[in-house]
């Protein structure tokens, strides 16, 4: 049996310059926990971007060393593959289609020239270190032609791919011009994984209609090879955030928090700063509840973490200034000398004071207006150590198909996101406690590292499928 290799546009770790030097800061995200189990065995190793711009060859050199200790590998984008290939292709074309954004894609055939010269550049770093019997891991949406590039090189690999935001309806594929290359790059895949049976619906659906392939539950027979779709809901690494909800350390945080903000029910709400996350509308509803409900001023706030992310593309730095203006047209209304509607970063949080955040808070008000899945409100779930607290959620993200006890919203209706606020706020400790445990059972049962053993399972099932077929 061969070796794994894991592939996503970023390595689960990112490349900082400080003081003149680079050093490396580790990625906390659950998909790094959950590949941790893979890509540190053996011979195994993760292929992907350190994330920043390295021009000078014997800073590249001493990074290729440095990253092998690691058990990984970089594949170095200039500046123009910044530019085109990930600021552009993938975050002003696929992003926004993905997610339905229709009126921010930008059409633009030198930046889809550089997508395909990128995951080109991709495969040829992969080439580099696979063998042909090789399990070959592709993650998301920056690397679409990649399984299909890797297939042409390697007939015989093992390769999987899975796309971890929505796949659209056929309606918005049928959109692209390059609906055709993208379709037939994923199906280089044996196997296809999507958060949602809704988002393997709509790719089962485009590839019948724009590939002409057909499936039968699933898998499409391909000229050549079998091909399985399906849905894997990803999860977190549920202990880590119980325990740590639990633990001495998060414990002072909440008390030195507290201490601040005085005796007030807390709202949180975290995203990276990203326009599929609704951010705007969730203020504009908390202000229709603060409006309609006076006689909660002073004694609710919002905590409202906004992660920079993407600040070279426009809409994103649109974003931005939309959301201080109404952060701030909100706190000059009503804000008192000794309560301030809402507490607005605009940064990221070290571990334990956002482990603080989650376990302090009474509400969290995860109301996207498109989310793959969203991994905040499963954290928020596995950090409620005493079963208090109220989980509001938009249906449009994946988790709500799991997380069917929380107050199901849809972000687009304001007065009903409002009226959420308000009953969260008034739902009884018993109901409370019923709802946040069976979350929480749902999701300590299917943790992200059973994602990636159902996953890599799966996977197996499909070769010895497509092995039996061969045979007969
Ligand atoms: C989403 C995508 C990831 C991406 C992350 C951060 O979760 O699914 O592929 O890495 O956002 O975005 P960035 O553009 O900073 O990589």
């Amino acid at each position: 049996m061969g070796k794994t290799i894991i592939v996503s546009n970023r390595l689960p770790v990112s490349l900082r310059h400080k003081n003149g030097k680079f050093e490396f800061k580790p990625s906390a995200g659950g998909l790094a926990t959950g590949l941790g189990s893979i890509y540190k065995e053996g011979e195994n190793i993760w292929i992907g971007w350190p994330g920043n711009d390295v021009a000078d060859a014997e800073q590249r050199a001493e990074i290729i060393i440095e990253l092998h200790e690691l058990k990984m590998a970089p594949v170095f984008l200039t500046s123009r593959d910044i530019e085109q290939f990930y600021e552009g292709f993938s975050n002003e074309t696929l992003w926004p289609a993905f997610h339905y954004f229709t009126q921010y894609i930008n059409y633009d055939e030198s930046h889809w020239e550089a997508y395909v010269r990128v995951n080109e550049k991709f495969c040829e770093a992969i080439l580099k270190k696979a063998d042909p019997d090789d399990t070959i891991w592709v993650h998301d949406y920056q690397l679409l032609l990649l399984p299909q590039m890797l297939r042409d090189r390697l007939p015989n690999a093992t390769i999987a791919f899975f796309q971890h935001i929505p796949f659209p309806s056929y309606e918005i594929m049928r959109m692209l011009p390059w609906r055709k290359e993208i379709l037939s790059g994923m199906c280089g895949a044996d196997l296809i994984g999507f958060h949602t049976y809704d988002d393997m619906r709509h790719f089962l659906s485009a590839v019948g209609r724009i590939l002409g392939l057909s499936n039968e539950s699933g898998y499409i027979q391909s000229e050549n090879r079998l091909i399985n779709v399906d849905s894997f809901p990803m999860g977190i690494d549920y202990n880590k955030f119980a325990k740590s909800a639990k633990s001495k350390k998060t414990k002072d945080v909440v008390k030195k928090f507290k201490e601040l903000l005085g005796n007030q029910k807390l709202l949180l709400s975290i995203d990276r700063l990203d326009y599929s996350k609704g951010i705007p509308q969730r203020i504009k509803a908390f202000d229709d509840f603060l409006s309609k409900n006076p006689e909660y001023h002073e004694k609710v706030s919002m905590i409202m973490i906004v992660v920079p992310s993407r600040a070279g593309v426009k809409s994103y730095i649109e974003l931005k200034e939309e959301i201080d203006t109404l952060v701030g047209r909100i706190n000059s209304d009503y804000s008192t000398l000794n309560w301030v509607p809402i507490h607005y970063f605009y940064r990221s949080f070290p571990f334990e004071e956002l482990s603080a955040f989650y376990s302090m808070s009474d509400i969290a008000l995860v109301t996207p207006l498109r989310d793959g899945m969203n991994l905040v409100c499963k954290e928020f779930v596995a950090s409620k150590s005493e079963n208090n607290g109220v989980l509001i959620l938009s249906e449009m993200a994946g988790a709500s198909k799991e997380l069917q006890d929380a107050i199901l919203v849809n972000p687009n209706n304001l007065a009903g996101v409002s009226d959420a606020i308000k009953q969260a706020l008034t739902l009884e400790k018993k109901e409370q406690n019923a709802r946040i445990k069976s979350m929480q059972d749902t999701i300590q049962r299917y943790d992200v590292f059973q994602w990636v053993k159902v996953f890599m399972d799966r996977l197996d099932h499909v070769k010895k499928r497509q092995y039996d077929l061969q045979s007969k």
